[in-house]
């Protein structure tokens, strides 16, 4: 993917060699990874769940990047953060979504990053909502683009749409994460699946395992950002879904492309 020369080039060409980026308000980020540079084409993603920790994170990688990011968020708190992270800030409630709203905010994108999670000891009435419902909202509303953006989905390792039973707690979360996992791989998207296991705000290590039916073990939001980025701008992982968890392997140098495969 092409990224832009603008007024973040230096922070741009810092990131290509290696060296530290620190974007305003945000703990110091290191990238092993090449961004290619054009002065053609900016890049535009749009984070749903805009305000959380990870997407916070995320957006201020992307946007160290040249990247141009919305980012949808329900409360002007959240906005305030996400602008602060370099974001556009849209108005958007996941519990009484207003399609337009949502439409104008994922036309002519490159990617929408579903970022938001009703959170722990939420009601199962907010988890069908935020973890499955609006989740499929969006990717009818990327379906119906002419050309549609790819979507990256944050589930959670663990996620099964077909665990029985489980009206309450932690399976009831992992079955509708894992409904909406089956929504996006079987929608005809271009998808990734990025499934972590427990997240943490500990420091990065820059390394990760990836792997598919992984169980347990935790993951700094700031790895997964740094993964999200990468995923973003390769071409490479789509229709992939994997586990993540901290590992000892780079995050530049993992294989996305091994767990890519054919769905129905
Ligand atoms: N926490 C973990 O250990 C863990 C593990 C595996 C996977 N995950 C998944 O990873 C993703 C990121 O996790 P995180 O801990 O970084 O997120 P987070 O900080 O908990 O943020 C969750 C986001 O969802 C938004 N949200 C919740 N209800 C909403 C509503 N009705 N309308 C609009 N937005 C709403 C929140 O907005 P507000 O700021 O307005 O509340 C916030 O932006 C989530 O999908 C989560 O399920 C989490």
């Amino acid at each position: 993917m092409l990224l832009s020369i603008d007024r973040r080039e230096l922070c741009l060409a810092q990131l290509g060699k290696e060296r530290t980026c620190r974007p305003a308000g945000m703990c110091e980020r290191r990238f092993a990874f090449d961004l290619p540079m054009s002065a053609q084409y900016v890049m535009r993603v749009t984070v749903i769940g805009g305000s959380g920790r990870t997407a916070l994170l995320l957006t201020a990688d992307l946007v160290a990047a040249g990247v141009e990011v919305t980012a949808t968020i329900r409360s002007e708190r959240g906005r305030a953060a996400a602008r602060d992270a370099g974001a556009v800030a849209v108005g958007l409630d996941l519990e009484r979504i207003d399609h337009v709203a949502l439409q104008s905010a994922i036309a002519s994108r490159d990617a929408v990053v579903y970022a938001a999670g009703a959170g722990y000891g939420s009601s199962s009435a907010l988890k069908r909502a935020i973890d499955r419902d609006a989740a499929q909202t969006v990717v009818a509303a990327l379906m119906a683009e002419n050309q549609p953006p790819r979507l990256v989905m944050i589930s959670t390792m663990g996620a099964d749409a077909a665990i029985a039973g489980a009206e309450s707690g932690f399976e009831y979360y992992f079955r509708m994460k894992g409904e909406a996992d089956e929504t996006i791989a079987k929608s005809g998207l271009s998808w990734t699946i990025v499934r972590p296991s427990g997240l943490t705000d500990s420091p990065p290590t820059g390394r990760v395992h990836l792997g598919v039916g992984l169980d347990g073990g935790t993951l700094p939001r700031g790895d997964l950002a740094t993964l999200l980025l990468r995923i973003l701008i390769e071409p490479t992982g789509t229709h992939a879904l994997f586990d993540v968890t901290t590992g000892s392997d780079p995050i530049n140098s993992v294989d996305l492309s091994a767990f890519e495969r054919k769905w129905p």
